[in-house]
């Protein structure tokens, strides 16, 4: 018995083996339980004999059962140590790494050059309402502008007494917005996304534009060219930029003025400061009496001028971009091969 389970045990694969070999040999019907059943049947000069040599191989079997155990557990452990292993000096996959969008990285260029001429950002919804974006800025219900804009009119629901909304058509509702919360002086920036029904080459639903505005005691036209220059100049990284005020017409500005920027194109090469073309960058001009009051600012007081630029332009001429709708098609290739992703 005793060489045979010693044996078995020795050549045991793994741990339920064990365990069967367990049950045959000392469990309830095992072999050796039965053999120290038999003890009762003996006589006393056998079973004295028999008594603690069964014992003896009965802990001798127990023993070796825990023995062969420990060794098959370290053989496990050493075969996942040895196949488990991790080469922690191996170099890491590639990550693909997100970068800033064109058009926000021109935001925050455009943000960081009217900061230092004391400009902070203002913001405010693209759903607006249509007091704010046409009524305070004097374009009453019937004013023409409001169909040139192409505005997109917010679905209302049968019931829903709110006024109506639109998703605003320019940046210029933030300039009511930051005077009724603000008031005068003020100097600000207002950048975000604008909407308009609109679809071409140089035209996306969605554009980008940066409000200017700025109301104190004596504002003139003086500052405002002065700061589009100012602009222009670090914007475009050149010494100079002259800028060409254009005779307009916009409700919320008296006078207005459209504004070009003095350039040449040479070989489809843009460069600012120099030549003899112009380059239309947006439009501006005094606040109207009337939208100051609607911002409740006393126009005997205060005035100021305003300007809204489109961002997305400024981008495009900036990198040289000839198709406005690529910048948010999301392309990647596009976007690596001007460089905006990795
Ligand atoms: N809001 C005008 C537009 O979208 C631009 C503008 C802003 C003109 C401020 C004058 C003053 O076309």
């Amino acid at each position: 018995l005793r060489e045979k389970y010693l044996g078995l045990i020795r050549d045991a694969a793994d741990e339920s083996r064990l365990e069967d070999l367990r049950v045959q040999a000392i469990g309830k019907k095992g072999e050796v339980s039965l053999a120290m059943r038999e003890l009762g049947r003996m006589t006393p000069e056998e079973r004295k004999e028999a008594g603690p040599r069964l014992n003896a191989l009965k802990d001798e079997i127990t023993s070796a059962l825990a023995a062969k155990k420990a060794a098959l557990g370290d053989a496990a452990l050493e075969a996942r140590l040895a196949s488990e292993w991790l080469d922690v000096t191996l170099p890491s996959r590639p990550r693909a790494q997100g970068t800033v969008h064109p058009v926000s990285q021109v935001t925050e260029e455009i943000t960081a050059i009217f900061a230092d001429m004391g400009f902070s950002v203002a913001e405010g919804p693209q759903v607006e309402s249509d007091w704010y974006n046409f009524d305070a800025l004097n374009i009453p219900g019937h004013h023409p502008a409001r169909a040139e804009m192409d505005t997109f009119y917010m679905a209302r629901a049968e019931g829903d007494n709110r006024p109506p909304h639109v998703l605003r058509t320019h940046t210029s509702p933030v300039q009511i917005r930051h005077m009724e919360a603000h008031g005068a002086p003020c100097r600000i920036i207002a950048p975000g996304r604008v909407y308009r029904s609109d679809y071409d080459q140089t035209h996306t639903p969605m554009f980008h534009q940066v409000e200017g505005l700025a109301i104190d005691r004596d504002i003139s036209m003086a500052n405002l060219k002065w700061c589009l220059e100012e602009f222009a100049a670090a914007f475009f990284e050149v010494e100079k930029v002259e800028v060409r005020f254009r005779a307009s017409h916009f409700p919320f500005t008296e006078p207005s003025a459209e504004i070009d920027f003095r350039c040449s194109w040479v070989g489809g090469q843009l460069k600012l400061g120099e030549g003899d073309d112009w380059l239309e960058a947006g439009g501006s001009g005094m606040v109207h009496p009337k939208v100051l009051a609607a911002g409740g600012i006393d126009p005997d007081q205060w005035q100021g001028f305003a300007f809204g630029l489109g961002i997305d332009r400024l981008a495009m001429l900036k990198y040289g971009i000839p198709d406005l709708r690529a910048f948010f098609d999301s392309d990647l290739r596009w976007l690596r091969h001007y460089g905006f992703a990795a």
